[in-house]
């Protein structure tokens, strides 16, 4: 999808079942470069990063095969261990096969990862703990070369990476000895990950939480149904909250999603949480106070666009502080262009409620950033055209049918 047309004021209503976690579905598939036997992944998400992601498989020897929100991947023959580098430049991702490729083949040669810029991103946390596991690391020619299986060991991490927490329990799973990660990111795709791996024979132990421990096991093919999308459930609850509409998701995990229900609640909104469902009916908004973004279970980075878009015609002012990412509020001047009243300085943004918005022409500039143009476009008077739509293409399957389900009027060109 290059370029989509919103006409917004209508107000979104219905039923929707979330999809799949690509924060959780990524990781996985990475991880079955280390599993040599056939492994079955159900509710996966149609989205271009998990197609890219067994494009990079493909490349290395494994086979794959689609049908659905059904992937098939096999890694029981050789592998290889240099990903695709065109392919590992469109998604930050990739570099997660580092660790599925150490732990497989004690070698891997990793083209440096793309994604969405948000900063700097660099990998340094990655790196440093393969290294403290006796991991050789060495950069060439735009590469990072790395030789050798890891140790048993600990590692400390600096600040709970999400990536880095993934990258060193995959490479943990070929170490000579049991591996202890502290400082771990505790998000829920994470213990995802480590379920896949343990129903893979693997032992990872406190996943969810600082402190992780993988003893190493032998590996087989197994079955896994991915997690639920916490952040595509956001994303929908953004979008009924700003167009003043009722929605009803289900097959989540609100437990998961609370900082964000419960911010959209204290602006005004009426949520019912059931067992694995979750209500919202749209009120009034009003600011529902600072909203600080941190690692799990703090407020998410990636739901801070989408909430801030909805929140662009509620009264009072909204404050954000935005403490993992330096770069992310590159969003924001499109939703100026639609009328919105923000002020950006560093890591800190404030919204001041205005009474309308208006249409206007505007370029995504990643995943989240481009959600949240949507959600500000629906509740726009008059039509948006939002052009490089395809960032919402990496992590949002079957968006437009899905928004249109919702009664959005939403066209798509190209
Ligand atoms: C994962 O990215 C997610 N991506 C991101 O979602 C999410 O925003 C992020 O975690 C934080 O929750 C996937 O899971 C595929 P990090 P990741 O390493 O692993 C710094 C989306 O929209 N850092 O936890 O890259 C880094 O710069 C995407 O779905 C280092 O300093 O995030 C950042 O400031 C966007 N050195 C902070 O840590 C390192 O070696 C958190 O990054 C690694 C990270």
């Amino acid at each position: 999808m290059e370029i989509l047309r919103i006409t917004g004021g209508r107000p979104l209503r219905g039923t929707l079942r979330v999809q799949g976690s690509k924060n959780a579905v990524l990781p996985i598939l990475a991880a079955t470069a280390a599993i040599p036997g056939p492994v079955t992944l159900t509710n996966c998400p149609p989205i271009r990063d998990a197609a890219v992601t067994c494009a990079l498989l493909e490349g290395l020897g494994l086979k794959a095969s689609a049908r659905g929100s059904r992937l098939e991947i096999d890694g029981a023959g050789p592998v290889g261990s240099a990903p695709d580098p065109a392919l590992a430049g469109r998604l930050r991702s990739s570099f997660l096969l580092l660790g599925a490729l150490l732990a497989r083949n004690g070698a891997a040669e990793m083209p440096l990862p793309g994604g969405c810029v948000l900063g700097a991103r660099p990998l340094d946390l990655h790196l440093a703990g393969l290294e403290r596991l006796g991991v050789r690391v060495c950069c060439e020619g735009g590469r990072i070369l790395c030789r050798g299986r890891p140790t048993g060991g600990t590692v400390l991490l600096r600040c709970p990476s999400v990536g880095a927490t993934e990258n060193l329990i995959l490479a943990a799973l070929g170490a000579s000895g049991s591996v202890r990660i502290l400082g771990a990111a505790r998000e829920p795709e994470i213990a995802d990950l480590a379920d896949f791996l343990n129903r893979c024979g693997a032992s990872v132990r406190g996943a969810g939480s600082p402190c992780v421990t993988v003893t190493p096991a032998p590996l087989h093919g197994a079955s896994h149904r991915v997690l639920p999308d916490r952040m595509e459930a956001a994303t929908w609850l953004c979008a009924a909250a700003a167009t003043g509409g009722e929605l009803r998701l289900l097959e989540l995990r609100p437990e998961q999603l609370r900082p964000v229900s419960e911010a959209l609640r204290r602006a005004g909104c009426g949520i019912e949480e059931g067992e694995t469902s979750l209500r919202l009916r749209a009120g009034p908004l009003r600011a529902p106070g600072l909203l600080r973004t941190g690692p799990y279970p703090a407020f998410p980075t990636d739901a801070q666009a989408p909430v801030m878009a909805a929140l662009l015609r509620a009264e009072g002012c909204t404050r954000f502080e935005e403490t993992v990412f330096e770069a992310r509020f590159r969003h924001v001047p499109a939703l100026r262009a639609l009328g919105a009243e923000i002020e950006t300085a560093g890591r800190l943004a404030r919204v001041r409620g205005v009474k309308r918005l208006h249409g206007a022409r505007i370029a995504a500039t990643d995943l989240r950033g481009a959600a949240a143009m949507v959600i500000a476009a629906l509740s726009a008077e008059g039509e948006t055209t939002i052009t490089q739509a395809w960032h919402l293409d990496r992590g949002y399957g079957r968006f437009i049918r899905r928004l249109r389900s919702l009664g959005a009027e939403a066209e798509e060109d190209g």
